[in-house]
């Protein structure tokens, strides 16, 4: 399962990750074979798998290892989330109550940990010291990305270049690794494996920016989230930072006390100023310089029905609405 137009390419790839994913979700502990199957269940686009076989495909790969590393990346990419909820206190997902709504903080927590360790217990399996080194850095960037958001939660001044800084870390690094293991698992050259990963940087910038936009302007229904979580919880994201930057002082003092506290009662008027500054169309419109930039990194690869569908993925990442 995956999004229904990469479903001709790598559709029988991802029935086979699914199926690791379920199988590594073993334990004899009831509690966590629940939590684990209900966000795994739950859905999910399964973009971070899809890129890493894509990414394989696309460099030649022919074998099977990818399914492991592929599900290893949606184990991880769930780890967070399941950490991610609680942090910000979300209690929808994928159209479902959060794991920490239905079953607790110290629930999610847990589990999210046993995700983490069960995901290099497979990585530990492919016995590629390569494979750990790219995994383990990323793992440890994306807990930096996730504590210095953490920090600049309530900050209403921070700039446009650290909340990159903090969105290239907590999501584009796990994109990045993704699209990086499947050239790795292929054997490609080093130019190559580098151009791949810098497409993953910029497909996962990209994403994170439309996220962002998504957070205000999107239909509950379509992302399975509720809008304005982000306000609720003081982030300065993209929108807000520029409509501060170019809005009147009433609009500045809006953005600044939501931020500072006073969230989502604050929604409709910080909605406005989002909406007379163009903050939106700011945001979406940076996500389409990085999705350039992904497509520009792949004019290296020979054409074949992957690198097509990496092309591709790169504009739903920039006009998504789920
Ligand atoms: C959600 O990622 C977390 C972000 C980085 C914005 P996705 O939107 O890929 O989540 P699922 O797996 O499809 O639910
Ligand atoms: C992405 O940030 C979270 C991770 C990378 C773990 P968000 O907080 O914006 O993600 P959502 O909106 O909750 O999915
Ligand atoms: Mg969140
Ligand atoms: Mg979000």
């Amino acid at each position: 399962m995956t999004v229904p137009f990469l479903t001709p390419v790598i559709g029988a790839d991802m029935d086979s990750v699914d199926r690791v994913l379920r199988d590594s979700l073993h334990s004899d502990v009831v509690l966590i074979r629940q939590v684990a199957e209900y966000i795994i269940a739950g859905g999910g686009k399964r973009l971070r798998p899809a890129v890493l076989l894509l990414a394989a495909g696309a460099t030649g790969y022919r074998g099977t290892e990818h399914h492991t590393l592929a599900a290893v990346i949606e184990m991880i990419h769930t780890a967070t989330l399941l950490h991610d909820d609680v942090v910000d206190e979300s209690d929808l997902r994928r159209g479902h109550a959060t794991a920490n709504a239905q079953f607790g903080n110290a629930a999610s927590v847990l589990v999210g940990d046993f995700l983490y360790s069960r995901s290099f217990q497979l990585m530990v399996g492919l016995q590629r010291m390569r494979v750990l080194e790219i995994l383990a850095d990323t793992t440890n960037a994306i807990a930096e990305g996730e504590v210095l958001q953490l920090m600049n939660a309530g900050d209403a001044d921070l700039t446009e270049e650290a909340y990159l800084m903090v969105i290239q870390r907590k999501t584009a690094r796990l994109f990045e690794a993704a699209a990086r293991l499947g050239a790795v698992l292929a054997g490609a050259d080093a130019p190559t494996e580098d151009a791949v990963a810098r497409y993953g940087m910029h497909v996962g910038t990209a994403f994170q920016l439309v996220d962002d936009v998504l957070d205000y302007s999107g239909s509950t229904d379509a992302i399975g989230k509720n809008l304005g979580d982000d306000l609720a919880e003081g982030k300065m994201t993209l929108p807000l930072i520029r409509a501060l930057a170019v809005g009147t002082s009433a609009e500045a003092a809006v953005i600044r006390h939501a931020v500072g506290g006073g969230g989502l009662t604050d929604f409709a008027p910080v909605m406005a100023a989002l909406d007379r500054t163009g903050a939106l169309a700011y945001a979406q419109a940076r996500a389409d310089v990085e999705v350039r930039r992904a497509a520009e990194c792949l004019a290296g690869l020979p054409d074949s029905p992957h690198r097509k569908s990496l092309l591709e993925l790169t504009s739903f990442a920039a006009r998504r609405t789920y």
